[in-house]
């Protein structure tokens, strides 16, 4: 037994290829020169005895194949396998087991010709002549699987009409084909499918420089996409801006239908989403049959009346099957025409968003659509808005809750007498008795409510921790009619309303993702307390019971800055406040960063995080959460979609977080705060032929001088111009990419106050590597 340990180490050939006289047996690995990848079999279910052979990185600790040979067919016993050249000069893999080739390259090799496989640095299996490396006959990326690596190419071959395809996996552990994929269609446009047929998603047709209707995929600091057309082919790739600090970044098909592009961040171990598109629920069928799709989770459950029809692909992400009817229905019989059993009913389901393949109907009244969906066997929801019907036939596809944008509505779901509430059986001597028992148990109930009410109110709302309320869990759900007045939602959590039994309105913040004991968030917290500052938001309590952790703020009625920057025509803010906002907002981060006894980094600073008090007075919230979400939270805010716009490149790259990065961050919002538009929005709206990231075009504008046509379109011309100057200069010296380059926070109120002159910034670099032109 002890000799075989040395023995196996000796054998085994720390080597990047394959020649014709050698043979890779399956547990035995190859590495590429630079030890960046790593070519063997893998599995992600040790359980399952599926083994793959497979690329992945060697440096990431977390098991992360870039592509994979045998994807459908995987092998049960790896040392029964082979990995070798066949002699018709292809790479194969066999099952000795069962003596059948499992896997070749299947390339077209001239006869007599020798060949060697070859795993470069990049990721790149290469089959090719051994004498001559760009005699190349097959190699994986023009093979991809589910990943897209930098250097590969997404392709479309002009003669076949053939586009590269890579394709999500079935699920989270089973890497064979699934539903989804991307490819490029003819016209440059780089989208998604489902089932290789229906397109989902589309990128936007090609400008030159970015996709248009997704600037934040191309307009990063990190990857440069370039689109090559030949007569043969177009064909999209990309590289990493820089990859010294952070070498490893793909884009892959994600399980969950969406494109996403990930990076490694070695300082957290773990890979870092910093795009996805599209929104989860936008993802055709993603929830399967009578599936609904909540975006705020990003997750899947089922309709009332329904189960998952596979709980075991649910938990690996596969929500494909959907879901199945706990029972049936009973009003129609097997032929579809004669009514039998107990008559159907119909569930409302309000504020969803409903399935596009429905009919409509010529009825003229809520009713008549139901009785038109009741009557017909094969209908199993209709929705009536008031001016007409609409029916839908076998599975629903695509529903979203908690939605209340256009093609929503109020959806009447067909379920069995027996699955709705309200739904009276004869009268039996067991049933009355029972209807007894319960309502004696209603009424004991409520008189345990008044009783605890009562004993509760007079303890409540009285532990004070200095300046900070610790609230109980049960009063503040009481006070907010148990979070129901919801004011937002973000990745942290989700804030509502609610009024003190002094009729003081305040915030209330739940906290998601935290995992930290309640002694140390008490400590956090009750520094948080002692900050106090015009410009940010009052922190007065807090809870910490059990798993909850929630926040307590000043009430702001006229909401945040976002709400009333970019909606909308009416009350548009004008200059003088919208001045005096970045004003207070910038002498708010200036306290965090410079005055106060531990310097607090904000780390999202963005409109959603400013709130209008009734002055319009700016008052920065959020602030503190960074430290109290500690590791968690670079991981929460770059797995963001629409705060990436706001991070500064150091976030991207790794390197240590400082004040400027809030710096950054308020040049990027007050650039918008200018313009009255989000940066990114400003790029898909404005028309196809002068396309634009207005953050780089105010870079350009800004140093010719003719920033007046920065100013948002509302506002006719009516601004300061001085000041207007001043705001776009201050802006753009904001984002500059080298952080020394950026003021503080300190002078950037001096620059604003007009104490301190501001001289015309540089174009920042990261603009400069997109190579955007002076025009427009
Ligand atoms: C190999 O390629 C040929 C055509 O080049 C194709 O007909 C055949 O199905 C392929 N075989 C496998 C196993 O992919
Ligand atoms: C292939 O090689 C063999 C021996 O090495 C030789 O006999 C044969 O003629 C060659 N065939 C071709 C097509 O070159
Ligand atoms: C190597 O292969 C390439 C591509 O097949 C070919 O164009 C080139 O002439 C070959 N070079 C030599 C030295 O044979
Ligand atoms: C995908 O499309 C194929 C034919 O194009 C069809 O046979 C198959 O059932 C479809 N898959 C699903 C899940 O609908
Ligand atoms: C980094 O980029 C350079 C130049 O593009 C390339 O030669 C090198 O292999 C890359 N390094 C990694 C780790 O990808
Ligand atoms: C109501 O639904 C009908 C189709 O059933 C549609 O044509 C109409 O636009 C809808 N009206 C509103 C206000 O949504």
């Amino acid at each position: 037994m002890l000799s075989i340990v040395p023995l196996a180490i000796c054998s085994s050939h720390a080597s990047d290829s394959i020649t014709s006289n050698q043979s890779l047996p399956g547990d035995q690995n190859l590495f590429s020169v630079g030890g960046n990848f790593e070519l063997g079999f893998f599995t992600k279910n040790k359980a399952s005895s599926k083994f793959y052979i497979g690329i992945w990185y060697k440096r990431v600790s977390e098991l992360t194949p870039v592509w994979v040979a045998n994807r459908a067919t995987p092998v049960s016993d790896i040392t029964k396998c082979l990995l070798h050249i066949s002699p018709d000069g292809n790479l194969a893999l066999l099952d000795q087991s069962i003596n059948s080739l499992v896997w070749s390259t299947n390339a077209t090799i001239p006869s007599n010709s020798s060949t060697v496989a070859v795993l470069q640095d990049n990721g790149n299996l290469v089959l090719r002549d051994p004498d001559n490396s760009s005699n190349i006959f097959w190699q994986s990326f023009d093979n991809p699987t589910h990943m897209w690596l930098p250097g590969c190419k997404i392709s479309f071959n002009k003669i076949t009409k053939v586009s590269r395809r890579i394709i999500s996996w079935k699920n989270s552990e089973d890497p064979a084909p699934g539903l989804f994929s991307n490819s490029n269609l003819e016209d440059t446009q780089n989208v998604l499918q489902w089932n290789m047929s229906k397109i989902y998603w589309t990128s936007g047709p090609w400008n030159g420089l970015i996709f248009t209707k997704l600037p934040e995929m191309t307009s990063q600091y990190l990857f440069k996409l370039t689109f090559v057309n030949t007569s043969e082919e177009s064909y999209f790739t990309f590289s990493l801006l820089d990859n010294t600090t952070t070498p490893y970044a793909a884009y892959v098909m994600d399980v969950s239908g969406q494109m996403k592009a990930l990076l490694w961040l070695e300082v957290n171990r773990q890979w870092t989403q910093i795009f996805a598109a599209p929104a989860q629920c936008d993802v055709t069928k993603f929830c399967g049959p009578f599936g609904i799709c909540n975006e705020l989770r990003e997750s899947c459950l089922c309709v009332k009346g329904f189960s998952q029809r596979s709980p075991k692909d649910w938990a690996l992400s596969d929500h494909s099957l959907g879901c199945v009817r706990d029972i049936q229905l009973q009003y129609c019989d097997g032929t579809g025409s004669d009514y039998v059993g107990e008559r159907d009913k119909f569930f409302q389901m309000s504020s969803v968003r409903l399935p596009d393949d429905g009919q409509s109907l010529q009825v003229g009244s809520d009713d008549e659509c139901m009785q038109a969906c009741l009557y017909n066997c094969s209908c199993t929801a209709y929705s009536y808005n008031g001016t007409g019907c609409t029916v839908w036939y076998g599975d629903l596809y695509n529903l979203q809750d908690q939605y209340e944008g256009s093609g929503g509505g109020t959806l009447y779901l067909r379920l069995a007498a027996s699955e709705l509430p309200n739904h009276h059986k004869k009268g039996s001597v067991s049933g009355l008795v029972a209807g007894l028992v319960a309502a004696s148990l209603v009424c004991f109930g409520i008189v345990c409510t008044l009783v605890t009410i009562r004993i509760r109110r007079r303890r409540a709302f009285k532990l004070v921790m200095g300046p900070l309320v610790a609230f109980r869990y049960s009063d503040l759900q009481r006070v907010t009619k148990n979070f129901s007045d919801k004011l937002g939602a973000g990745s942290f959590g989700s804030v509502s309303k609610g009024v003190l039994p002094d009729s003081t309105a305040i915030a209330v913040k739940k906290l998601e993702g935290l995992r930290q004991g309640e002694k140390q968030f008490r400590t956090e917290v009750s520094t948080l307390g002692t900050i106090q500052h015009v410009n940010l938001v009052r922190f007065c309590g807090f809870c910490a019971e059990g798993k909850e952790r929630l926040l307590v703020f000043d009430y702001m009625p006229n909401g945040s800055l976002d709400s009333r920057l970019f909606r909308g025509n009416d009350n548009v803010l004008d200059w003088s406040t919208r001045y005096r906002i970045a004003l207070g907002i910038a002498r708010g981060l200036e306290y965090l960063h410079e005055k106060c006894r531990e310097c607090i980094i904000h780390c999202d600073i963005k409109p959603e995080n400013i709130l209008l008090d009734a002055e319009f007075n700016p008052k920065v919230a959020d602030f503190g959460l960074a430290k109290l979400l500690g590791r968690e939270f670079s991981h929460v805010l770059t797995s963001m979609r629409g705060t990436i716009g706001y991070l500064a490149p150091e976030w991207i790259t790794g390197l240590a977080i400082t004040p400027k990065a809030d710096v950054y961050s308020f040049g990027m919002m007050l650039l918008e705060i200018i313009s009255g538009k989000r940066n990114t929005e400003q790029l898909a709206e404005s028309g196809e032929s002068d396309d634009y990231y207005f953050p780089a075009v105010a870079a350009v504008n800004v140093r010719e001088d003719t920033v007046q046509c920065l100013l948002d379109d509302r506002l006719q011309g009516n601004a300061n111009m001085d000041e207007l100057i001043i705001a776009c200069r201050v802006a753009c010296w904001c984002i500059q990419g080298l952080e020394s380059q950026r003021p503080t926070m300190g002078l950037v109120v001096r620059m604003l106050e007009g104490l301190t002159e501001v001289s015309i910034p540089p174009i920042p670099s990261i603009f400069r590597a997109l190579d955007i032109d002076a025009e427009n």
